[in-house]
């Protein structure tokens, strides 16, 4: 059989490591996998390379995507005809398309309402696709932030300052609550709970009563901010959306960092760690995570199990119906309970 592959949407650590997962599975089972370039936008323009040995060999530790990704969307763009035309063209039995809770969505529809027969795979820093435990690129965006709060400690302590962490996460707070517990922070503040800076000014007033004089506090850059008497609200550094209409998220840390120096009369400073948390190698759990997922999505591809989505429930891969995956994914809130007992 023919399986096309595409990558859509924001890229992540452990995109190659799936696509030579498809395509190694395919080789040994006598299959062909193609390369679709630009997610969807490649069927449309009809631009593939081929996944041979040579195409997929030497990049398993590669961040990013060897096939490149775009946010192009075939009903938005009216291109639905197009991709059933190439997808006839071309030969495919089968598309694998991994991609974010957009793509996800995006691909149930592909399948529900015209039956193209695709298999969707869960990527995302952000962990916050629904039907899978986890997603790859959420264990390297957390050792990136967590490395980061490690190094942030160190100067924050030299000049007993309050060092503020804007992490990404869109609109969960898995990065903030996983990167705050594995580096120690002394405040988190995430998406799914309403944080005051009064209540984060607390509790470094708290800590500095108690001899200690700097803080490390970790924000999801969708988190709300609440300043006394008003409604909570994002921060955001810039008005500009993206391709769905959502807002382009970013500059909270700056905010609160003023805020808590006006509150605590410390000395604030903010660190955004941005895309350097999307970009590199993937972590070892991260690959076998990916690789699993891709060589899932080849067995569900070959036996015809289309319209599903892989994805890890405790300890297996698992397919699951694309229809049972619709939403966000939240933060579990006892994770952050935990964290809490840390703070002060
Ligand atoms: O979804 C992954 C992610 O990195 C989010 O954490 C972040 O809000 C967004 O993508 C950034 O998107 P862009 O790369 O378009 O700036």
């Amino acid at each position: 059989m023919k399986i096309g592959v595409l990558t859509a949407g924001g890229d992540c650590p452990g995109l190659n490591a799936v696509i030579r997962a498809v395509a190694r599975s395919a080789m040994q089972q006598g299959d062909e996998a193609v390369g679709i370039m630009r997610g969807y936008q490649g069927l449309v323009e009809r631009e593939y390379v081929p996944l041979d040995m040579r195409t997929v060999s030497g990049i398993l530790h590669l961040g990013g995507t060897i096939l490149r990704t775009s946010s192009f969307e075939p009903f938005r763009e009216g291109a639905v005809h197009l991709i059933e035309d190439a997808i006839v063209d071309g030969g495919f039995d089968a598309v694998v398309a991994i991609g974010g809770e957009h793509t996800m969505g995006m691909t149930r529809k592909l399948w529900e309402q015209e039956r193209i027969p695709v298999i969707g795979v869960p990527k995302t820093i952000d962990n916050d696709v629904p039907g899978t435990d986890y997603t790859f690129g959420f264990d390297t965006a957390v050792q990136i932030a967590t490395d980061a709060i490690d190094r942030l400690h160190s100067t924050a302590q030299s000049h007993d300052r309050v060092m503020v962490v804007e992490v990404m996460g869109r609109n969960t707070g898995w990065i903030a609550v996983w990167a705050g517990i594995a580096g120690g922070a002394d405040g988190i503040v995430i998406p799914e709970v309403d944080t005051t800076c009064e209540e984060l000014a607390a509790g470094i007033r708290r800590r500095h009563e108690r001899g200690k004089d700097f803080s490390i506090i970790v924000v999801a850059e969708g988190a709300r901010l609440a300043a006394e008497g008003a409604e909570p609200r994002e921060v955001h550094a810039a008005e500009v959306r993206d391709e769905y209409g959502y807002a382009r998220l970013g500059g909270i840390g700056v905010v609160l960092a003023e805020e808590l120096e006006r509150r605590t009369g410390y000395e604030s400073r903010v660190a955004v760690l941005g895309h350097i948390q999307r970009g590199g190698s993937p972590t070892a759990t991260d690959r076998i995570l990916a690789t699993r997922f891709g060589a899932k999505a080849y067995e569900l591809a070959s036996e015809g199990t289309f319209g599903h989505m892989v994805a890890l429930r405790g300890s297996a891969i698992e397919g699951v119906p694309l229809t049972e995956v619709s939403g966000i994914k939240r933060v579990d809130l006892s994770l952050l309970e935990i964290a809490k007992r840390f703070f002060t």
